[in-house]
């Protein structure tokens, strides 16, 4: 459990890290030093073979509050294409072991985008997603325009981007943007619970059964079940299909050796 500026993690013996972003003067704002440390954290739970599912989560008031609008504030075109600036966000999206985001509080701009950039989202009963950035005279930069068109269908997502109007997590229900709604004292505990139930299962299953949901947003219908018929059939060079299968048989419970 390394200390962070911006981050608390945790590994927990069953299979299950929690990061925190930790900054907490600033509604957890996503400036470059606390990303570069997201990012870090992740490549290490993803490296870690005791890590099978982590969790990202904020405080109670704030997922995160987006990008930092102060640091960014006096950019100009050349440093920011220069510097690429956002692009390294995207590797929260490569990292290959499961993310459950608990979203309680703000989630706005690249809050929301770094939320979309994981895998499974609990929202607490206080969550307020947005895409407020064109109040400030710009447009998202990390997925705003293409995940929550791709999730929430392209009517309300223009609306969304176009007016920057904040929604709630029972609207982020109802389009699919979260799995469910808890209170918003217990979205933290959920989300270790889900991760759990996630951790129970062979590593390498679980990162094809990621990996296969993830290309059906890049690929065409018969393109992803090729693609997911390569990784199905791929299972069965695993010792731990074959003793999944043996388990069902034998009425037992399967035990998993990641192999
Ligand atoms: N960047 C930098 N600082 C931020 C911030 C942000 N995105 N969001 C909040 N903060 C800071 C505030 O400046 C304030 O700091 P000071 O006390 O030093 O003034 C502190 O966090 C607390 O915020 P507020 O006082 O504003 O709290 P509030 O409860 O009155 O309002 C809020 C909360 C509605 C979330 C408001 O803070 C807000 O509108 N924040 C900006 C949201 C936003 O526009 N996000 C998009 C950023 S652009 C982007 O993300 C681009 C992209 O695509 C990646």
């Amino acid at each position: 459990n390394k200390t962070w500026e911006y981050l608390k993690t945790e590994k927990r013996d069953n299979g299950v890290a929690v990061v925190r972003l930790h900054r907490p003067d600033a509604l957890n704002a996503l400036c470059g030093p606390l990303m570069g440390e997201l990012v870090s954290a992740l490549k290490t739970m993803d490296a870690d073979a005791d890590v099978k599912a982590v969790v990202l989560t904020g405080s109670d008031r704030a997922f995160a509050a987006g990008a930092d609008i102060k640091e960014m504030k006096d950019k100009n075109y050349a440093e920011v294409y220069k510097e690429s600036m956002l692009t390294a966000w995207n590797e929260v999206s490569e990292i290959r072991k499961p993310i459950v985001a608990g979203v309680n509080g703000f989630a706005l701009g690249g809050g929301c985008e770094l939320a979309m950039m994981c895998d499974i989202i609990i929202a607490g009963e206080n969550a307020v997603f947005g895409q407020p950035e064109i109040q400030l005279g710009t447009i998202p930069g990390a997925g705003g325009t293409q995940r929550l068109t791709r999730i929430v269908g392209k009517s309300l997502a223009m609306e969304l981007v176009l007016t920057g109007s904040k929604f709630d997590a029972q609207l982020a229900e109802k389009r699919g943007l979260v799995s469910r709604v808890v209170p918003t004292d217990q979205t933290v505990d959920e989300c270790i619970r889900v991760a759990e139930k996630i951790a129970k299962f062979s590593t390498p299953v679980i990162i094809a059964a990621k990996d296969c949901v993830n290309q059906s947003q890049e690929l065409s219908l018969q393109q992803g079940l090729l693609y997911e018929k390569a990784s199905f059939w791929g299972t069965f060079a695993l010792s731990d299909r074959l003793e999944g299968m043996t388990a069902f048989k034998e009425k037992r419970k399967p035990n998993f050796t990641d192999t």
